[in-house]
């Protein structure tokens, strides 16, 4: 029989032992220097999200190169010398009792920069960008070594987990998808060579990492296009990285075209997840308007999601994870220095 589990249930994962399902999404804030250094705001932003309730906490898309920086303003892990930063905020947030993940990202054709801009093709995303260079054999040999190098950076870094970001139109998407990747190569046409290099970097990925860390695969499972992926292109891509040792995959979409679902509604990419892992026995990370309690609640209840991504509502609400806690009758875990901030029947 299996166990139900609800949002303020552990989850182990791995080396990795979650004290909830709440986990605050990537979220972009091009705040950083222009090389790729993290500054207060870093540390203001990231430390006040160590205290709001989540047990998971993402830094946002942090570049690997940085002609895969998706603006001057992103967070790098291309220099030995950004790992000291990012340390300060993982070390404050294990102060905290709160994990830490870093999302590591190559934007491909989506870097809005001066930059060679590389891609699989050389196709725009849209007249609004600039035209990417096809990438060549030297190409794909740095972006790997970028990736692992950077993951490398994290774990000196003292991060719990990383996410290698597939999704969203980036470097990694632009490959999975027939609608950005028009090679002629082994590396273009059916799934399995679109596939060939994003499961070449979660390899390299997860080679340099230890084996009690887990390692996080984000995915669009739609580019919400008649020619772009399929379900069924999700379901062979999962079963691809999980053999390659992820454990989890964070399921998004769109952000390949510039095109928007026709609906979005609270919980609107959960019967994509659901549709992965009726067929891939993976963890799924659930995500996109999911900030109602009782909705995130019943998503992992009902075993659609293992974990519970919320981006926007943690910079309208700090404390949502708190308050989650209150509105879900579960024990309200705050900071020792909040505690006086509520009844001893909810602390
Ligand atoms: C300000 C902002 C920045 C974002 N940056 C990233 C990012 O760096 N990486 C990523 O995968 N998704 C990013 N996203 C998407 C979120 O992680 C999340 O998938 C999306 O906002 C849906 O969740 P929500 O409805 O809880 O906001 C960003 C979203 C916002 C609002």
């Amino acid at each position: 029989m299996r166990i139900l589990a609800g949002l303020f249930d552990p989850l182990v994962i791995r080396g990795l032992t979650l004290n909830n399902r709440i986990v605050v999404s990537p979220m972009c804030q091009y705040q950083a220097e222009a090389n790729g250094y993290i500054n207060d705001w870093h540390i203001v932003h990231y430390g006040s999200l160590a205290l709001a309730g989540a047990s998971l906490l993402f830094v946002e898309s942090t570049a690997v190169e940085d002609r895969g920086r998706i603006s001057s303003r992103d967070v790098g892990l291309y220099e030995d010398g950004q790992v000291e930063g990012l340390r300060r905020i993982v070390q404050f947030a294990h102060a905290q009792g709160v994990k830490m993940g870093v999302q590591l990202n190559h934007a491909g054709r989506k870097a809005d920069l001066d930059d060679d801009i590389i891609a699989p093709s050389a196709v725009a995303f849209s007249d609004r960008y600039r035209t990417p260079r096809e990438m060549t054999p030297e190409d794909f040999a740095s972006v790997l070594e970028a990736f692992q190098q950077s993951a490398r950076r994290a774990v000196a870094a003292g991060f719990d987990v990383i996410e290698i970001h597939a999704a969203h139109g980036y470097l990694l998407h632009q490959f999975l998808s027939p609608l950005s990747n028009r090679r002629q190569d082994e590396y273009g046409g059916e799934r399995e060579q679109r596939l060939r290099f994003p499961l070449e970097v979660v390899r390299a990925v997860r080679a340099v990492i230890p084996h009690d860390m887990p390692l996080f695969v984000r995915v669009s499972a739609s580019d919400y296009h008649p020619n772009g992926l399929s379900i069924e292109d999700l379901r062979y891509f999962t079963q691809a990285f999980r053999d390659a040792g992820v454990s989890l995959v964070d399921v998004s979409s769109g952000g390949n075209v510039p095109v928007a679902p026709d609906k979005v509604y609270a919980g609107y990419q959960i019967p994509l997840a659901e549709s992965i892992r009726s067929h891939v026995d993976v963890l799924i990370g659930g995500v996109g308007m999911l900030d109602d309690p009782v909705l995130a609640d019943s998503i992992v209840q009902s075993n659609r999601a293992d974990l519970i991504f919320i981006a926007r509502g943690f910079l309208r609400n700090k404390n949502w994870g708190h308050d989650a806690a209150i509105a879900l009758r579960q024990p309200v875990r705050p900071p020792a220095p909040y505690v006086r901030a509520y009844p001893t029947s909810q602390a």
